[in-house]
């Protein structure tokens, strides 16, 4: 992604350190860091200056291999596996590359390990960018076919939360067949819900379209099933954070309202999701640990204040309690379609992509 005529990737490796856009301070600050232990990067998957399934995933391979470069011993290893685990419960793309790295560096000698660490940990990064830029390719094609036999027509879509990306390595998933469309002269808009409580898609997405020049209009969260009702939305895309076999989807609170609206109006409802965000071993997305975050997420904003400084306000009485599930769960049954890297499907036909063991 461009910022500033620069190319970012959203993490990256320097020398034995890595280095990460803090998502916490955009739109308004873009500030990089760059974090040398565990402990660090451990907190910022818990803080949220990196969020977002696919971006976790490459965070805690290269929490792994930051982990494990003074002692790279099994015990080691699976103490180090099991801290990342622990940071945040529902994108399954975290467990999934932590336990990749385990595998992969459990086959090989104890003094071969950090340095190939690094190299394990970049491959996650490199897979995830190639996934995101063919979810783009197949999810342009949808797009498309909305526009119809006129490329001149607005395909209007609507999103929710950030699945761009700034919540992968690079690409995004959610936004990737948008961005696929407008680089081919497609005309598109998007309606971008502000996803309250931390705001992911007023701070994160609307920052991200604007750098790239998609027409895109912030609306609050309560406005998409008023716009669908006045035909004013085409189609709904968003991102996942763990897919069922089945094909429910889990992805940021609000999503599942979404989908409520978009059937009972006949939009088409789609997920763009890599396949490392598929949980094969979950029959059911109702199983699913949603995380609970501080309520104080709930309780307070933040914004940047006319002296031009980040700052948090109290948004409810101070009498009063607050609850901040994080996640809901979409069914099948509500989802048009599936975008993958391998191609778009309908949840009952995402099992044909199951690896075999
Ligand atoms: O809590 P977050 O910001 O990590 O949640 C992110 C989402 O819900 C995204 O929609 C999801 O991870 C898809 S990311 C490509």
């Amino acid at each position: 992604m461009r910022i500033h005529e620069q190319h970012f990737r959203t993490i990256w490796q320097e020398a034995n350190a890595v280095c990460l856009i803090d998502q916490t301070r955009l739109p308004f600050e873009f500030v990089t860091v760059t974090v040398k232990t565990l402990p660090e990067i451990c907190h910022a998957i818990r803080s949220m200056q990196v969020r977002g399934a696919p971006l976790i995933g490459a965070t805690a391979a290269y929490g792994v291999a930051l982990g494990i470069q003074a002692v790279a011993t099994d015990q080691q290893l699976n103490a180090v596996v099991k801290e990342l685990i622990a940071t945040r419960p529902t994108a399954v793309n975290l467990a999934w590359a932590a336990t990749r790295m385990q595998q992969q560096l459990q086959a090989l000698p104890v003094s071969a390990r950090a340095a190939l660490a690094w190299q394990m940990a970049a491959e996650i990064a490199d897979e995830d960018v190639a996934q995101n830029l063919a979810i783009g390719q197949h999810g342009k094609v949808v797009i498309e076919s909305k526009a119809g036999v006129n490329p001149q027509q607005v395909v209007n879509i609507l999103t929710h939360c950030n699945a761009g990306w700034l919540a992968t390595v690079d690409g995004g998933t959610a936004l990737a067949p948008i961005y696929a469309a407008h680089d081919a002269g497609l005309k598109v808009h998007v309606w971008v819900d502000e996803t309250r409580p931390r705001n992911q898609g007023a701070s994160l997405t609307a920052w991200e379209l604007a750098q790239h020049g998609v027409p895109h209009t912030v609306i609050a969260d309560n406005a998409g099933g008023h716009l669908m009702q006045h035909g004013q939305v085409d189609m709904v895309i968003v991102g996942a954070d763990r897919v069922s076999r089945h094909g429910d989807v889990c992805n940021k609170i609000g999503t599942y309202l979404k989908a409520l609206a978009a059937f009972d109006q006949n939009v088409p409802f789609y997920a763009a999701v890599p396949t490392p965000t598929i949980d094969w071993q979950l029959a059911r997305g109702a199983d699913i640990d949603i995380e609970m975050r501080d309520a104080d997420e709930v309780a307070y904003m933040q914004g940047q204040g006319k002296d031009g400084r980040l700052q948090q306000v109290r948004v409810i009485p101070h009498e009063s309690q607050a609850l901040n599930p994080a996640f809901d769960v979409t069914p099948a049954r509500l989802v048009t379609g599936i975008i993958t890297e391998r191609g778009v499907f309908s949840p009952n036909q995402l099992t044909s992509l199951e690896p075999s063991t």
